[in-house]
Parts: structure tokens; C-alpha cells; sequence
């Protein structure tokens, strides 16, 4: 970015922050949008004196991640009551208890996150994210998380379960509340309509809710849950709630995979927000992710079930807390954990896995191979 165009709004007393959200006066003869003319987060770096910074203009293409994380996400268009649950009707009342737990709590948990991850993304994230193309991708995964809930939905009611406990739930058992609760204050500082980018504070509070929700709630808290779910369908149990599940997953390692290089396009962009006491807070940030969803793994299974145990979850945390890390630059927490669900990075890979859960065949995909991250 250049000198001509850069300016420290902090030094500027008389000017409020103000977040380029494309809600300006349209400016009639504005010079044409360069390959350079957009940031991430606009206002922290760039005053728009001049119209070019327009978010309503897509192209040129400055981050190119975000173009290929919403073409991704497009080849992946999937919709629930496209799988059939007939044979997870007839198994159902042949669960044992803590096998149909498993499924309910899971249920009862991912069926209310994606409502809050939706908050987080509209009514917080969205207006602040300056980028076209990320605003692109955010767009598109609003309307992944309608999905999910779709589908959460679905397999509720095709079970015939208790509607009312199952999305109440997360008001009800402690830890789930625990989760919900961490996510929503960092929600509630970018709904603040006072709320603005364009200080060092601002920015970092921006970033701050951005590795929350994408490394943390979308990178951790779903991961017991989906571990448990999957674990079903290895055994050939549920088949259709799994295959959504499958699915699902498959989705939330794209949400992970782009929050991550938004987050690293931030901190190219504006290294001054990553500075070492920033940085030591984002550790704490996962080190919080990683407790809170064990606790929910201990609190969610009392028992060793489909064999698993809650030490194994230990262990998978510690693993999954040390890549969200390691993905953001900085050092392992729990050096030398180990990854006691190897198969859990090759079930996003649907191609390896068509004949997996022995339900029908259901190829979503349709682009080209996709070339996945392990996560
Ligand atoms: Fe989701
Ligand atoms: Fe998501």
C-alpha cells in the first residue's frame, strides 16, 4: 500500500473511525477500483478520499483465498432432506442409552452454535470485513449455517425426539451453556453500534472475535461432537444422521480453513495488531477453547461409549488446540499430542468415503477434486 494513500485515523482527533461498509452516498465519477485498493479490515490502514475502495465492486480480485474458498464451498452444495433417514428411524429404538445420548446431545448443541456462529457473522463480523471477496465468502457460509440448522432440524424430527429439550438444551446442561456463553461476548462488542475499525483497539477486538469464532468455535467446539456422530456411522449406525453430519464437517473445515487465512491476511496487512501481548492472548484464547470443550466431552459422555473414552478427547483437543495454533504462527501449547482419530481428516474427503456409511451413493460435489487441508 502506498504512502499517498495510507493514514493513521488515531492521529486525526476530528475524524470518527468509520468502517468503509458500502452504506456512503454513492460517489458519481469515483476513480475505477485498482488490483490494490482493498484491505481486510479498510478503514485501520486507508481512508477511501477518493472512492476507490468500493465493496461493492468484486473484481479485480485482490484475495484471491476468499474467491477460492466461496468456489469451493459452492462445488459442495448439499441439501438434507436429500438423505434419507429411513433406516436411522428403524435403528433408533435400538441404541443403547448412552449411544442415543451421544446423538441428542450432539444435536442439542450444533443445532444452537449455528445460530450463534450466524449472529456472530451478521450481525457483528459482516459490516466490518472490508473486502469484497471475504464478503463474498461470508454470504456464502450464512447460508451454509441455515443448512445446518436445517438439518439438525430434520434428523430431530425424523427421530421423533422431544423438540423442546433438544434446542433448549444448551440452556439446560452446564457446559454447552459454558460454550455458548464464552462466544457470545465477543459477538456482543462488534453488535455495539457504536462499534467501529480504524483504531489499533478496534482492529484488534475485530481480530480477537474473528479467532474466536473461526479457530475456536468453529475449529474446537464442534469437534467432540462430531467425533462422537462420526463414530456412530464407522459402525454403521445411523447412516443418515451421519452422512449429514458428514457433511456438515466437511463445511465447517471450509468456514476454519478460510477464517484462518483471513486472520493471517489481517496480520500481513496490519502486523501492528499482532504484537507479543496480542499475541499471548490469543494462546489463552485457545487454551479456554481447549478446556471448555473437554469439559463438554467429560460432561457429555460419563461413560466410555462406541469406544471412546474421554482421555482419548484429551488428547484430541491438546492435538487440535496445537494446529489452531501452529495455523496463526505460533508454537504448539501441548507439544507431542498425538491425534487418537487419524480417520477423522480423511472422512472430509467424501470421495475415499462413498461406501462408508452403506447408505446410498450421493456425490455432492460438482466441481473438480477438491484439495483439503487436513484439519
Ligand atoms: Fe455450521
Ligand atoms: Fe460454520
Amino acid at each position: 500500500m502506498s504512502e499517498v494513500k495510507t493514514k493513521n485515523i488515531q492521529d486525526d482527533s476530528a475524524t470518527k473511525p468509520k468502517v468503509a461498509d458500502g452504506l456512503d452516498d454513492i460517489q458519481l465519477g469515483a476513480r475505477r477500483k485498482g488490483a490494490k485498493d482493498s484491505c481486510v479490515i479498510k478503514s485501520h490502514t486507508y481512508v477511501d478520499s477518493d472512492g476507490a475502495n468500493d465493496v461493492n465492486q468484486l473484481f479485480p480480485i485482490v484475495h484471491e483465498f476468499a474467491w477460492e474458498h466461496y468456489r469451493n464451498t459452492c462445488k459442495n452444495s448439499w441439501f438434507p432432506y436429500d438423505v434419507g433417514m429411513v433406516r436411522d428411524i428403524a435403528q433408533w429404538p435400538t441404541l443403547t442409552e448412552d449411544e442415543r445420548g451421544i446423538l441428542e446431545r450432539t444435536l442439542g448443541f450444533l443445532s444452537t452454535a449455528d445460530s450463534l456462529v450466524a449472529n456472530n457473522l451478521v450481525l457483528g463480523m459482516y459490516k466490518n470485513i472490508t473486502s469484497p471477496e471475504c464478503r463474498l465468502f461470508l454470504l456464502r457460509q450464512a447460508f451454509e449455517e441455515a443448512v445446518h440448522m436445517e438439518s439438525y432440524s430434520y434428523i430431530v424430527q425424523s427421530l421423533g425426539l422431544d423438540e423442546a429439550k433438544i434446542f433448549n438444551m444448551y440452556r439446560e446442561i452446564k457446559s454447552m451453556a459454558d460454550k455458548a456463553n464464552w462466544s457470545v461476548k465477543f459477538t456482543r462488542v462488534l453488535s455495539d453500534p457504536e462499534f467501529a475499525t480504524g483504531t489499533l483497539e478496534n482492529d484488534q477486538k475485530l481480530l480477537r472475535d474473528l479467532i474466536a469464532f473461526y479457530l475456536v468455535f468453529e475449529g474446537i467446539f464442534f469437534y467432540v461432537g462430531f467425533v462422537q456422530v462420526l463414530s456412530m456411522g464407522r459402525r454403521n449406525l445411523m447412516p443418515g444422521a451421519c452422512e449429514q453430519i458428514q457433511y456438515i464437517f466437511r463445511d465447517e473445515s471450509l468456514h476454519l480453513n478460510f477464517g484462518v487465512d483471513l486472520v493471517n491476511q489481517i496480520i500481513k496487512e496490519c502486523p501492528e495488531l499482532w504484537t507479543d501481548a496480542f499475541q499471548a492472548e490469543v494462546r489463552e484464547i485457545i487454551k479456554e477453547g481447549v478446556a471448555l470443550e473437554y469439559a463438554y466431552a467429560e460432561d457429555t459422555m460419563p461413560n466410555p461409549v462406541l469406544g471412546l473414552n474421554k482421555d482419548m478427547f484429551k488428547d484430541y483437543l491438546q492435538y487440535i488446540g496445537n494446529r489452531r495454533l501452529k495455523q496463526v504462527g505460533l508454537e504448539e501449547e501441548w507439544p507431542g499430542a498425538k491425534n487418537p482419530f487419524p480417520w477423522m481428516s480423511e472422512l472430509i474427503d467424501l470421495k475415499k468415503e462413498k461406501n462408508f456409511f452403506e447408505t446410498r451413493v450421493t456425490e455432492y460435489q460438482t466441481g473438480s477434486a477438491l484439495d483439503w487441508d487436513e484439519d
